[in-house]
């Protein structure tokens, strides 16, 4: 049976790959919904996205509710530097011919995770929407049955700050809410998504597929990996996002250990740093699988062929 899961996202080039995928895969996972999460750009720009990719995947039977404008304390913080004004520059896609679903996003999750025997929730954005989602019913937190994440770095560092990783950067207060939820964690944190390297080679076999989605990722890829290959001088940009939706597709291509991982919100200086407790250091029970390691052909393979079917 396919697993039901809901994808909460600011998309952002890396969330449209993993959106991609996950309505590519329909066999292996029944997708509730999507939720939009202000982040890479602001919460109607991430909306709108949503919308065009589930379009472009030929799935606009998926509704895509709006969430929340900002993060539950802080201002938002966005990365057009890094996905362009759109979010998704380099994707060219025409306007959306669908609007979002009626009513909040928050109120779905609640409504659809108290309705399902069993809800996997992927984040592949900031936290917000899952943290209001839990202080207005914490009783979601024993009914969720995995919380796939991206977010976070250890031994990596941080990409928005030395210590901080942006998904978490944006909304500590909110990531600090899920850390401490109870609900069982999967976290892919920069140390996995820094070895998920776009290659010539992939982007090309994108394109070569031949269809509006390989072509429109093709695109993407090569605007977002510009920003990363010059930072961190490397040969090919990271694609964070899809190793969510491709762990629960084959978990197998990911390893890491449990953790206990704490999330930074008192000092300015590592605002937002995930502390991973990686060498059992303190008596503090493990709540999050931490993944560090991946199968970059597999990853690669396995995103190629998927986002061939559409
Ligand atoms: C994360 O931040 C965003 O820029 C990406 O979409 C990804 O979710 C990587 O730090
Ligand atoms: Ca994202």
């Amino acid at each position: 049976m396919a697993c039901k899961i809901i994808i909460d996202t600011d998309p952002g080039q890396d969330d449209a790959v993993a959106l991609l995928l996950a309505l590519a895969s329909p066999d292996e996972l029944e997708v509730l919904g999507i939720t939009s999460v202000a982040g890479n750009v602001p919460l109607e720009l991430t909306t709108r996205n949503a919308l065009m990719l589930a379009e472009l995947a030929g799935r606009t039977d998926v509704p895509v509710y709006a969430g929340c404008e900002r993060p539950t304390v802080r201002p938002l913080i966005t990365a057009e530097y890094v996905h362009g004004v759109s979010g998704i520059d380099g994707a060219n896609l025409p306007d959306p011919t669908t609007v979002p679903a009626d009513g909040h996003a928050v109120d779905f999750l609640i409504e659809t995770v108290m309705g399902n025997e069993v809800t996997t929730l992927c984040t592949l954005g900031p936290l917000t929407n899952i943290a209001v989602a839990l202080e207005r019913e914490p009783a979601i937190a024993s009914r969720v049955d995995e919380l796939v994440l991206m977010g976070g770095g250890f031994f990596e560092g941080g990409n928005t700050t030395p210590a901080a990783e942006f998904n978490i950067y944006v909304d500590p207060e909110a990531a600090a809410i899920v850390f401490t939820s109870g609900i069982p964690l999967v976290m892919m944190p920069l140390d996995v998504t820094h070895k998920a390297l776009t290659s010539r080679a992939n982007v090309e076999a994108f394109r070569a597929l031949g269809n509006a989605a390989g072509h429109s990722v093709a695109g993407m890829l090569e605007f977002m990996e510009r920003f990363d290959m010059e930072r961190y001088g490397i040969d090919g940009g990271p694609l964070h996002d899809p190793c969510v939706i491709a762990y629960l597709l084959e978990p197998e291509l990911f390893s890491g250990r449990d953790c206990y991982v704490a999330i930074e919100t008192e000092s300015e200086l590592t605002m937002g740093m995930t502390v991973v407790d990686w060498w059992r250091l303190t008596d503090n029970e493990p709540n999050c699988l931490v993944m560090n390691q991946i199968d970059n052909d597999g990853f690669f393979r396995l995103l190629t062929e998927r986002i061939g079917l559409l």
